[in-house]
């Protein structure tokens, strides 16, 4: 039987913990921190990732104003949306939540974001100075993973990790991550050969890959930590259900992660943390 991290409770300590302080900081500085959240469109998925940063704003103190643009909205108003929120000084935190619809270039708006309120750690130059070694905001995911890890005490130094996916968002930075925690790190995908072969070699294996328990137990090595990142819709149920088949992998692994209740609750977690750290650095 494998330990099971709990996001979910890992996450509540956390944000109970930042709203203890949070707290002070109308006294302290004067206001609260200031997320401000762009959604265009109406993807069902996106809605709920929406809501779900409110509800965590809330919980730790942090004002939340949800910015909702229709799904025609133009690049050029979407810029210009982005270019008042970076002016405006009562905002510490702009996230634009994605996939943003096809007529708007991503990197463009990404990089428009102004980088000191860039909480998801997505701008060109928080991603450079990640795999520089600087000082940068980490991306949400990749930062409650390896927090997961510590909590649960997993060494990581030495270690074999294998990522499967190799998205900006998840797959790249963590490999990074948890290259920098001297594990010795390969990146699989979607093209690799021989994956299950590949996803044996693993200490620490990573998925996130979206697609419904498309890791099974022949792909995971005995006593392997197993962290799931996937938020899939079950095809035939239609339960959210990860990209690990956990009834299969559980009983294999030492270490695993559920969902829901596992990567997903950490990556809003971190993000309350992002946005605290915006807001203190731009106050202290
Ligand atoms: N869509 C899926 N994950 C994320 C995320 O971490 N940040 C943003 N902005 N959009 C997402």
């Amino acid at each position: 039987m494998a330990t099971i991290i709990s996001g979910k409770e890992l996450s509540a300590s956390m944000k109970a913990e930042m709203a203890a302080a949070v707290k002070e900081f109308p006294a302290k500085y004067g206001r609260a921190p200031h997320l401000v959240v762009v959604l265009v469109g109406d993807d069902p998925a996106s809605v709920s990732y929406v809501t779900g940063k409110a509800k965590a704003s809330a919980e730790v103190g942090i004002r939340n104003t949800t910015i909702r643009r229709p799904a025609e909205t133009g690049e050029a108003e979407l810029l210009a949306l982005i270019g008042e929120l970076n002016v405006d000084d009562g905002v510490d935190g702009i996230l634009v939540q994605l996939p943003l619809p096809k007529h708007i270039d991503e990197d463009r708006v990404i990089a428009a974001i102004r980088r000191e309120k860039d909480v998801d750690g997505f701008h060109p130059l928080n991603v450079a100075n990640l795999w520089l070694k600087q000082p940068c905001t980490l991306p949400c995911t990749p930062k409650g993973i390896i927090r997961m890890l510590q909590r649960a005490g997993v060494e990581i130094a030495g270690k074999r990790a294998v990522v499967i996916g190799r998205s900006n968002i998840v797959g790249l930075p963590v490999a990074k991550l948890l290259l920098d925690a001297n594990a010795t790190v390969t990146i699989a995908h979607s093209r690799t050969r021989n994956l299950p072969e590949v996803t044996r070699e693993a200490d620490i294996l990573v998925v996130a890959i979206g697609r419904p328990r498309f890791v099974t137990a022949d792909m995971v090595r005995p006593g392997a930590v197993v962290i799931d990142v996937g938020v899939n819709r079950d095809p035939g149920t239609g339960k959210l259900c990860g990209d690990v088949d956990y009834a299969a992998v559980e009983p294999l692994a030492s270490v695993i992660t559920p969902v829901p209740g596992g990567v997903g609750p950490m990556t809003i977690a971190c993000l309350m943390e992002n946005t605290v750290e915006c807001f203190l650095r731009k106050m202290e």
